[in-house]
């Protein structure tokens, strides 16, 4: 197996688009459009993160940084790929990204029926702060986590304060 990880492409816009329906948003209305996917990838303040084996791609992940904090919009690996790290070296790009942009916190919503992502997330250092009720187009409720990148009066001990890519995956930089 040969992954790699890199910045997402316009022509990847309609598989990620596809695997978000099929992955995050299956019985909900669809929001993660190519539109939508289009308008993460071309925004400065965000960064969509690929990985492929070859030329298939096999996970993605969507963040936007904001001045102290970053949020994860999305984040999936293809089934055949899951528990290979592939989505821990995504998230440990996103992390090492806002870490350096000098960003206190990442956060994101979950499905609350979503217990893999909830297992995956929390062995990430991520901790469930709250819990938003009909969060999805009404029709689920949302779990809320977090993890703290740097320590604050608020927050003495941060969660969270190793992470990165695992050097079996090679990064690559296209655009
Ligand atoms: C959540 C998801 C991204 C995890 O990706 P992944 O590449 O399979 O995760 P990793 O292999 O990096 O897992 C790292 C660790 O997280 C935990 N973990 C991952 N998937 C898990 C699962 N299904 N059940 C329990 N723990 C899990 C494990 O501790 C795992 O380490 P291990 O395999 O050595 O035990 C993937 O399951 C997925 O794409 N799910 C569908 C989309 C989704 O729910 N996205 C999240 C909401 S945006």
């Amino acid at each position: 197996m040969s992954i790699r990880l890199g910045l997402a492409r316009r022509g990847d816009m309609s598989a990620i688009a596809a695997m978000s329906r099929e992955l995050i948003e299956r019985g909900l209305p669809w929001t993660w459009t190519e539109c939508q996917i289009a308008r993460c990838i071309f925004d400065p303040d965000s960064v969509v993160l690929v990985a492929r084996d070859g030329r298939l791609l096999i996970g993605f992940a969507a963040a936007e940084f904001w001045d102290d904090h970053a949020r994860i919009n999305l984040l999936a690996v293809r089934p055949a790929y899951q528990r290979q790290g592939v989505g821990r070296d995504l998230l440990g790009w996103i992390k090492s990204s806002a870490q350096i942009a000098g960003a206190l916190f990442i956060h994101l919503e979950v499905r609350a029926s979503n217990s893999n992502a909830r297992d995956f997330y929390r062995k990430q250092c991520f901790i469930e702060t709250g819990f938003r009720m009909g969060y999805y187009a009404g029709q689920e409720d949302a779990v809320c986590l977090a993890c703290y990148l740097k320590a604050t009066l608020d927050n003495p001990e941060p969660v969270h304060a190793r992470h990165g890519v695992d050097s079996r995956f090679t990064p690559f930089l296209e655009h």
